[in-house]
Order: C-alpha cells, then sequence, then structure tokens
C-alpha cells in the first residue's frame, strides 16, 4: 500500500499540561538564544513531502557548528527524516488517529509529527527530545505552523509511561543502543492501553519482527537528496 500526499487536517491547539519536569531557567535562556540563532540562520521551508507544514531547515549556510554542540549530538532538528514524514503524512491523512486525544511525540526533533497531530485535532501535543536545540526548533516551528505543542526536554525511556492516549515515533530506531530502550519503552505504552505508532524507513536497528506494518507511503529521506524511498508506519501488538 502506498499513498500520495493528501493533507485534510486543520490548524488545531494543543495546551493542557501533561505532569513532567519544566526546564529550569538557564535551560530557557539556551532555547531563547537557539531561536534567534535557527531564525537568522535557517530557512523556513515547506517540508519535503508535506508542503502543508513549513519547518525551519539547515542549509550550506547555516553553520549549525556555531550553535557550539558537541560531536557526539547531531542536530537531527534541523533535517527531514523519512519516519516523522511517513508518520506526519499518515496521522494527516488518518486524523481520527489523534483527534480529541492526548498524544506524545517522542524523539520530535523538528516537530514535524507533533505539527501533523495538532493540526488534525489532538486535544492536546506533548513533544519530548533529548536534545535541547530540538525543543527550541519545535517551538518555532510549531509557531510557524499555526498549532501550540508543548515541547519537553527530558528522556523519559526510563520513567513511567505517561498518561496519553497516543504515542508516535518517528525515527527513532536509527541506533542500536536506542533500539533497545525505545522498544520496551513502547511496549510498556502498549501494555497500558496507548495507541503506539512507529514511522521507520526499516532502518537496521527497527525490531521488525516485533512490529506490525500498517501503512507505507513514498517519501523523501534526508541524504537522499530529491528522491523518494518506502518508509513504514508501525504498530506494536498488544
Ligand atoms: C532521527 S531524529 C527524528 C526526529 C523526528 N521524529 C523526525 O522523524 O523528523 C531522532 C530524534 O530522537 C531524539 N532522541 C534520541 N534519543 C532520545 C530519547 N531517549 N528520548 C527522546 N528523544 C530522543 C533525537 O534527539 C532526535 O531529535
Amino acid at each position: 500500500m502506498r499513498r500520495r500526499p493528501s493533507t485534510p487536517c486543520s490548524t488545531a491547539t494543543a495546551s493542557a499540561p501533561i505532569p513532567l519536569d519544566e526546564a529550569p531557567a538557564s535551560r530557557d535562556h539556551r532555547v531563547a538564544a537557539t531561536q534567534a540563532f535557527i531564525a537568522a540562520n535557517l530557512r523556513l521551508l515547506p517540508a519535503p513531502g508535506i508542503p502543508d507544514i513549513r519547518l525551519y531547515t539547515a542549509h550550506a549556510a547555516s553553520r549549525l557548528s556555531r550553535l557550539g554542540r558537541s560531536a557526539d549530538t547531531p542536530p537531527y532538528w534541523a533535517y527531514n527524516w523519512a519516519g516523522g514524514t511517513v508518520l506526519a503524512r499518515h496521522i494527516l491523512q488518518n486524523p481520527g488517529i489523534v483527534q480529541g486525544r492526548r498524544v506524545l511525540d517522542l524523539g520530535s526533533g523538528s516537530g514535524i509529527v507533533a505539527i501533523a497531530a495538532a493540526k488534525c485535532g489532538a486535544a492536546e501535543v506533548t513533544a519530548v527530545d533529548v536534545d535541547p536545540d530540538a525543543i527550541a526548533a519545535i517551538g518555532l516551528n510549531a509557531t510557524a505552523n499555526g498549532v501550540a505543542i508543548r515541547a519537553v526536554q527530558t528522556d523519559l525511556l526510563s520513567a513511567e509511561p505517561l498518561s496519553v492516549n497516543v504515542v508516535l515515533a518517528g525515527d527513532v530506531f536509527y541506533d542500536a543502543a536506542l533500539a533497545g530502550t525505545m522498544l520496551p519503552f513502547l511496549q510498556a505504552c502498549r501494555e497500558k492501553g496507548m495507541e503506539v505508532l512507529i514511522g521507520d524507513p526499516r532502518r537496521t536497528p527497527l525490531p521488525i519482527g516485533q512490529l506490525n506494518l500498517v501503512a507505507e507511503y513514498a517519501v523523501p529521506d534526508f541524504g537522499h537528496g530529491t528522491g523518494e524511498i518506502i518508509g513504514g508506519v508501525f504498530g506494536i501488538e498488544p
């Protein structure tokens, strides 16, 4: 099953709180400084494959090295990933998955999946990432798309699952060690009755044998130029 882009959803807002630790003031300062950098040095462009969503995107002159990031934390939030794109497209084409529901976007990066959920009428959307610069990017990207998203810097994987209805995880199986903690967390969410959807172009660490394929779409991916690859949307059996 391959589907072409279509975005029947409109803008919605989501703001009700989920009990997570708020960022301390020093982190807020870093987020504000990063947002100023992003607004000045990245381009607000239609997301490849999902033109209804616009994202601040890095280009050759962005020189993200000026953010002073360590070499082992790539700026994933500045680029598009097939896993997030395929999941965002699936949500936009099937808004009932999130409509009126509390949604967590785990490993949110640019926020593309969270933005799709908010545009489709989710009751509240929380975007979580370990990278503080992703939190900055999600805030800017949410504003650019006219939606409200609660962006929180935290690593949930060793914590109890949050109280949400739907957990969305786009392209978070890119690393074997991360995959080893991501799968048990998502399985625990599923066991607690949450709907779990993973978007992924079958990267090597994806535990495909423990997932069920829900849909497939041809989507662009970082590093593949203007070409498309097949991305999958996967569920976890209860
Ligand atoms: C390849 S990017 C995908 C971003 C976005 N979901 C998308 O598809 O465009 C993976 C993201 O997961 C985040 N991440 C990695 N480990 C994480 C963890 N333990 N908890 C939350 N986010 C994590 C990274 O910082 C990065 O932003």
